[in-house]
């Protein structure tokens, strides 16, 4: 039998689980908002449009925060044509994804829909084809109490308080080519401060994300960051991450160690965000907002042209996630929280059709993907601190990221109600793996209150609207207290989680 091991200590924390970890994202994108989020013909729409079994999924998944309203689509976004009388809002095309924006849901509508979900909203400026003064329009009505023309505008649309947003994205993926007005780090950098600037002016505790890379392979990963963070650092509080993983080629193995990448990217981005500090003798700490992540069958897409029809929310990567992708999901929300001290921010990206853990049918269904299990319970059980471990686990070679451990796993504990919880995934493709955690370190002994298992002996199992439970989390049988430890064993390709009480 394989083993690994790890210890736990309740005095090693790296830092309080951050609630705002359980982000996700709702984009103007495919049918992330149109038939996702908003469907007034449904039978289970409610008064304002929105689908209630939607709005009770997101609920259940534990989702904290949204990103909103893109994505690559936000930088051609004209904010106001989603505000004011319905009938009178313009048509557009949305040159990211190559549809018809209908602007039928705008901020007033998504406000609404964010209090139904109960969500802090985080709002994403247009700094691609727009600037600060668009950036200040846009703040004023939505945060601005009343007495001015645009918060009047606000006022006059239904919307009497302001809707006091306090986290802030300072445009989105600048760095890409692909993204309409994309700037170099310099323009952009200046860019950035010129805008938090402006916004702190207005109301000066907002937080501010700065865009980072897109991605780690970007060949300005690195410089983009040092050279936005050279002009902005004094300005913003976070600077965001964006990573997607896939299996390529069927390298599985590779594949499951995709939090190697995430750990690589975080500590990279932080060394960076402090050399800059350190050269600017600043003591204050930039944070990280992982405001895009997930699995992405990208190279699917990459060579799948976009609809040459203009189409009002035409389907866009409605990936189907099977048992290993959630695996994956899994082991990267493990990673978030193990940099719990930096990334105090993230968003699964996104919310619901486009690469979501929900998905719809139009007059339809709703379902799980099978990434809604690990995310949700993950948001549900990880509470209090996060502790600081080294697991003693053998290593597999992967051809993407060299010797990987074949166990990863992060630990929360709750001083309020002295459990712990342990989320663990088993990354080896063929066997399973003896796990034990020693607790020897903790005054009293403990009794195991749930555990919950995510594996199937056909890895590529998935569900779908004929089947929506194929794949659920089930019940762990089969851990072992024995006196200050607990033992468990993992099957191949798996995520558990297990949640101790005194
Ligand atoms: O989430 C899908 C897209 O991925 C977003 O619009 C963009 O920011 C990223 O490249």
């Amino acid at each position: 039998m394989i083993r690994a091991r790890v210890s736990l200590n309740p005095g090693a924390v790296v830092a309080p689980v951050s609630r705002r970890t359980f982000g996700s994202f709702v984009e103007h994108m495919g049918r992330c908002v149109y038939t996702g989020i908003y469907e007034p013909g449904h039978p289970l729409a409610d008064e304002d449009g929105f689908r209630t079994d939607v709005l009770a999924l997101a609920r259940e998944l534990g989702v904290t925060m949204v990103r909103y309203p893109g994505g690559n689509f936000v930088s051609g976004y004209r904010w106001e044509d989603g505000v004011g009388p319905r009938e009178q809002r313009p048509r557009r095309r949305d040159l990211a994804w190559r549809s018809i924006e209908t602007n039928e849901v705008g901020i007033d509508e998504f406000a609404k829909w964010a209090e139904k979900a109960d969500v802090e909203i985080m709002y994403a400026v247009n700094l691609g084809t727009r600037g600060v003064q668009e950036a200040l329009d846009v703040h004023e009505y939505v945060n601005h109490p009343e007495g001015t023309a645009i918060s009047e505008q606000r006022r006059a649309n239904g919307a009497e308080k302001p809707y006091g947003i306090k986290l802030w994205c300072l445009g989105n993926e600048l760095d890409g080519p692909w993204q309409t007005g994309h700037k170099t780090p310099e323009e952009y950098g200046l860019l950035a401060a010129s805008t938090a600037r402006a916004l702190r002016s207005a109301e000066p505790d907002l937080e501010l994300v700065a865009c980072g890379s897109s991605s780690s392979s970007m060949p300005t990963f690195g410089t983009w960051e040092s050279t936005v963070l050279e002009h902005a650092y004094d300005l913003v509080d976070y600077v965001s991450c964006h990573a997607y993983y896939e299996e390529h080629d069927g390298d599985l193995g590779s594949f499951l160690a995709s939090a190697v990448d995430m750990d690589f990217f975080v500590n990279s981005i932080v060394a960076t965000a402090d050399a800059v500090g350190a050269r600017l003798k600043s003591t204050k700490k930039i944070n990280l907002s992982f405001d895009e992540w997930n699995v992405w069958y990208l190279s699917r897409f990459q060579n799948a042209p976009l609809p040459e029809e203009w189409k009002v929310a035409p389907p866009v990567i409605e990936d189907r996630y099977h048992v290993a992708d959630a695996v994956v999901v899994g082991n990267l929300l493990i990673s978030l929280l193990r940099h719990s001290d930096r990334v105090t921010a993230a968003c699964q990206a996104q919310l619901v059709n486009v690469i979501a853990p929900i998905m719809t049918e139009p007059g339809g269904p709703a379902w799980k993907q099978t990434i809604f299990h690990p995310f949700a319970k993950t948001a549900a059980l990880a509470k209090g601190d996060v502790l600081r471990l080294h697991i003693d686990a053998p290593t597999y070679e992967t051809a993407k990221y060299g010797a990987a451990p074949l166990v990863d796993a992060v630990a929360t504990h709750d001083p309020a109600t002295g459990d712990v919880t342990i989320f663990a995934v088993n990354r080896d493709v063929a066997n399973p793996v003896e796990f034990t955690v020693d607790l020897s370190a903790f005054e009293s002994g403990f009794t195991v209150a749930e555990s919950w298992i995510l594996a199937d002996d056909d890895v590529y199992a998935y569900n779908s609207k004929e089947a929506p439970e194929r794949v659920e989390l089930r019940p762990f049988d089969g851990v072992v207290i024995d006196g200050g430890a607990v033992t468990v064993t993992l099957p191949k390709v798996s995520w558990s989680a297990i949640r101790l009480t005194r």
